[in-house]
């Protein structure tokens, strides 16, 4: 069976590092192209990052293109560098080697060029604000149906973490998420905080991958700060791979169990900005929300496929 062909739009961003190398060491898929989008820290450096990701996995063959420096309307100023970093990647961004060439086309470009010359549908995995896939669907919309499925980490239904209503990558751009999530067609998942934060990793997960080799253990220190925040924050030796979790989801279609509903983003200015809530009227299209898995199992894939980054970039 071909591989599936797989985007991914994101903000690295600490878990944003281990969902790319992820689906780069997950032979069910083949990652076409990578998008960049502002989010955890700002346009420049989530990009910088994500092609130092690209090398660090010997990939420089796969294209990188910036996207969004900004929401699509209204400003919102907030990064997550606390969580993440003022360089995006836990201060450990120049443990990483050089970055790959930047792709001069630009996010929307690249995604639509990619989408053009697929052969067989494209899954989009966005793990950061949904601002470069609303304009894709809008400058694009006859591209529509080359896209399989959309993946993407965002919302809450039972409480954010960026404001108690609202999670990040919605928080950052309400309107895109409305657009994507209620106004278009495309068939989507979404992988919100409530699945999300039961699928932590502990001390034990962190400390097999830092010991599996040099790439691993460079990856390892990236997740460090989490790890570190995580446990000022919350008193476990712990982190949270949020972005893991979705695209774990796009590469093995099935591992999260989703329900259908519509659902609604609140746009207003009020404290519940960036809401994601069941929708009462059916106006809006339907979304498979993901809200279960087998949790252990998930963990053991996830680390599984990491540990080959050495192994499979070794023989590279
Ligand atoms: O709320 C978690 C999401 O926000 C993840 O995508 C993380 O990388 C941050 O962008
Ligand atoms: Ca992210």
């Amino acid at each position: 069976m071909s591989p599936t062909l797989l985007v991914i739009d994101t903000d690295p961003g600490v878990d944003d590092a281990a969902a790319l190398l992820l689906a780069l060491t997950s032979t069910e898929v083949e990652l076409r192209a990578v998008t960049t989008v502002f989010g955890n820290v700002e346009l420049a450096t989530t990009t910088m990052n994500a092609r130092r990701l690209l090398t660090l996995a010997s990939r420089s063959d796969i294209p990188v293109a910036a996207g969004a420096a900004r929401p699509l309307v209204h400003p919102q100023a907030q990064r997550a560098d606390k969580w993440h970093g003022t360089d995006g990647l836990g201060g450990r961004a120049d443990t990483l080697p050089a970055a790959t060439p930047l792709d001069p086309r630009g996010a929307v470009t690249l995604l639509a060029d990619v989408l053009r010359a697929a052969k067989t549908p494209v899954t989009l995995a966005p793990i950061g604000p949904l601002t470069n896939i609303a304009l894709l669907l809008a400058v694009h919309p006859e591209l529509a149906g080359k896209i399989d499925r959309i993946v993407a980490m965002g919302g809450a239904l039972r409480g954010g973490n960026t404001t108690l209503a609202a999670e990040f990558n919605i928080y950052a751009d309400p309107e895109a998420a409305h657009r994507v999530l209620a106004e278009e067609s495309v068939p989507i998942t979404l992988v919100p905080l409530d699945i999300t934060m039961n699928c932590w990793v502990d001390g034990q997960w962190l400390d097999e991958l830092a010991a599996a080799g040099p790439r691993c253990a460079t990856l390892a220190g990236v997740i460090d700060h989490g790890r570190k925040q995580h446990q000022r924050a919350f008193g476990e030796d712990r982190v949270v791979l949020h972005d893991a979790v979705a695209v774990l989801e796009a590469v093995v279609p099935g591992t999260l169990s989703c329900t259908s509903m519509p659902l609604s983003v609140e746009c207003g200015f009020g404290a519940d900005r960036g809401a994601v809530r069941r929708a009462e009227s059916s106006d809006s299209r339907p979304v498979d929300v993901a809200l279960s898995t087998d949790v252990p199992r998930l963990r053991a894939e996830i680390l599984r496929r990491l540990l080959t980054l050495d192994g499979a970039a070794a023989t590279a």
